[in-house]
């Protein structure tokens, strides 16, 4: 890995299946002084550079839901085969409680992941929300089980868990237990949604937000989270996704 904006190849060491359309890719070197939150440029040539979460940092791991030309191209490489990567970029989460509620919505759950692991090292106590479309769709789930956290599951059909969005579930987690802080990451909706619950709760939130990322590395703009976005959050108009967050600390 380097800090410089240079690419490092990573090999592919193994492939997990999540579910029918995203695959976890886990090479073969870790990546060091990781913040939960934080992701990298994966680049793989003539196909294109996309940001992903790190999942995992120690080996380095990508969790890629197939929505598209690089993704795709990504979720087919196999054990042994080589992808560029820049990073650790942008700035993650902070665990600054000792009792964290993590709401996740689709692919949002990935970088969660790697934020439970360190919360269940410091012994913080760490419930976790996660939602889908439906059973199949839902991602990690068995993964937060096993390091001790609670889940909860909301999806839209209602095959697992609440029939609803993953938001409707808050209220009910939070009936009889007030978490430190809430850490969100998933759809823009979502991440309204969950700053609108903190704000009348009165609890702090970080949410990580997805934008279209270019450059990584606060040069090009196009990752600008739009106006009305900053007024709705109380944060200052001009906040480049890729350089100031993709965490936004409410
Ligand atoms: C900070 C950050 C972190 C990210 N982390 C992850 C991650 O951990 N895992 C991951 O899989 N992706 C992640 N993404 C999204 C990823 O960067 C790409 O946008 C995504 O993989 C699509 O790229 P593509 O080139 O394959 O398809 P594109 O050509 O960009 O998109 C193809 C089509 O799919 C649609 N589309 C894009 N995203 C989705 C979606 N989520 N669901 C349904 N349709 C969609 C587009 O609107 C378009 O019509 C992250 C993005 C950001 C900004
Ligand atoms: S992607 Fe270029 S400024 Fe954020």
């Amino acid at each position: 890995m380097n800090r410089d904006g240079l690419f490092t190849a990573y090999r592919i060491q193994s492939v997990r299946i999540e579910n029918q359309t995203t695959r976890t890719l886990v090479f073969d070197a870790p990546m060091a002084d990781i913040q939960p939150g934080q992701y990298v440029m994966a680049w793989l040539p003539g196909i294109g550079e996309k940001p992903f979460s790190i999942s995992g940092d120690a080996p380095l791991a990508l969790t890629i839901a197939d929505v598209g030309p690089t993704s795709h191209a990504l979720t087919q490489l196999e054990v042994g085969d080589r992808v560029w990567v820049r990073g650790p970029l942008g700035r993650g989460f902070t665990l600054d409680s000792e009792s964290c509620l993590l709401v996740g919505g689709g692919y949002g759950a990935a970088p969660l992941g790697l934020l439970a692991q360190r919360a269940r090292a410091q012994g913080y106590e760490v419930k976790v929300a996660l939602g889908a479309r439906t059973d199949s769709d839902l991602l990690m789930c068995g993964s937060f089980t096993v390091m001790g956290c609670q889940v909860f599951y909301a999806t839209e059909d209602g095959s697992t868990g609440i029939k609803g969005l993953v938001t409707d579930a808050l209220a009910g987690i939070c009936s009889d237990w007030q978490p430190g802080g809430i850490y969100a990451c998933g759809p823009m909706g979502m991440l309204m949604a969950v700053a609108a619950f903190a704000r009348e709760r009165d609890l702090p939130a970080q949410l990580s937000f997805e934008a279209l990322i270019r450059c990584g590395i606060g040069l090009c703009g196009s990752c600008e989270l739009a106006e009305s976005v900053c007024v709705e959050l109380g944060i200052s108009l001009g906040f480049l996704v890729c350089h100031d967050g993709p965490v936004v600390k409410l």
